[in-house]
């Protein structure tokens, strides 16, 4: 198959026959899944502005876009799952023009003195697709302590640390579009 569309994705069917007199016949079938994979690694957009205090309600957005179907967005708040009640339902937009998807969820939790590291917040989403597509991106949310509390963090009166985003790429071997499973068999 050249230049493969979603089109292409369906059931493939493949029969062999035997010649006369007999003409016995043997057949297999398989499906074929075409995937275009996101445009971009996910994007996290903090719904506010840090530093963050204590006990704050925190809400962070991710965003991935222009993929069919639409991966799958997961939360991690210092590499660890979160608490099913802070995520969002993940909600997903289909554009009209290119019948591409694209995936929006939100993380909401109020803050906590165990969330936060030497480092600040960190906060990652993974966008996935299973066993073709992982992709994350990873912010740090700068955290405001108060005084009484520096001596957890060392000699400074407060913490503050400053945002950068990061991107860790794990996709083998696949370019926008993969095929999935065409098997034949006689
Ligand atoms: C695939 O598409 C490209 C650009 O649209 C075209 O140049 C090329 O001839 C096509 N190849 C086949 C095998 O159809
Ligand atoms: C975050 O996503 C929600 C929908 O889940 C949307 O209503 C809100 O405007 C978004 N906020 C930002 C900052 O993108
Ligand atoms: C929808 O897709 C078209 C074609 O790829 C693009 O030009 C347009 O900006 C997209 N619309 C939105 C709202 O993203
Ligand atoms: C998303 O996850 C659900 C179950 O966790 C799974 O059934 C579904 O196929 C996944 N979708 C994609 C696009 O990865
Ligand atoms: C800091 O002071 C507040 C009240 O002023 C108190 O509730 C809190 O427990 C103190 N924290 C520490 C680590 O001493």
């Amino acid at each position: 198959i050249h230049n493969l569309t979603e089109a292409a994705g369906g059931n493939y069917r493949c029969e062999v026959s035997g010649e006369a007199p007999v003409f016995k016949t043997s057949s297999d079938s398989a499906l074929l899944i075409v995937v275009d994979l996101p445009d971009e690694q996910p994007r996290i957009i903090e719904d506010g502005v840090g530093p963050y205090r204590l006990q704050q309600l925190i809400t962070v957005n991710c965003t991935s876009h222009g993929a069919r179907p639409a991966p799958n967005l997961t939360f991690y708040i210092n590499d660890e799952s979160v608490d099913p009640t802070w995520d969002s339902r993940e909600l997903v937009f289909v554009n009209e023009t290119s019948g591409l998807e694209t995936a929006v969820k939100s993380l909401q939790f109020p803050l906590r003195l165990t969330m936060v590291q030497l480092d600040g917040l960190q906060v990652k989403c993974v966008a996935s697709i299973p066993e073709m597509y992982w992709l994350s991106s990873e912010t740090t949310l700068s955290v405001e302590l108060p005084h009484n509390y520096s001596h957890l963090f060392g000699s400074q009166g407060s913490v503050s640390y400053s945002s950068s985003q990061k991107t860790a790429t794990h996709t083998p071997l696949l370019s926008t579009l993969v095929f999935l499973a065409s098997r034949l068999l006689w």
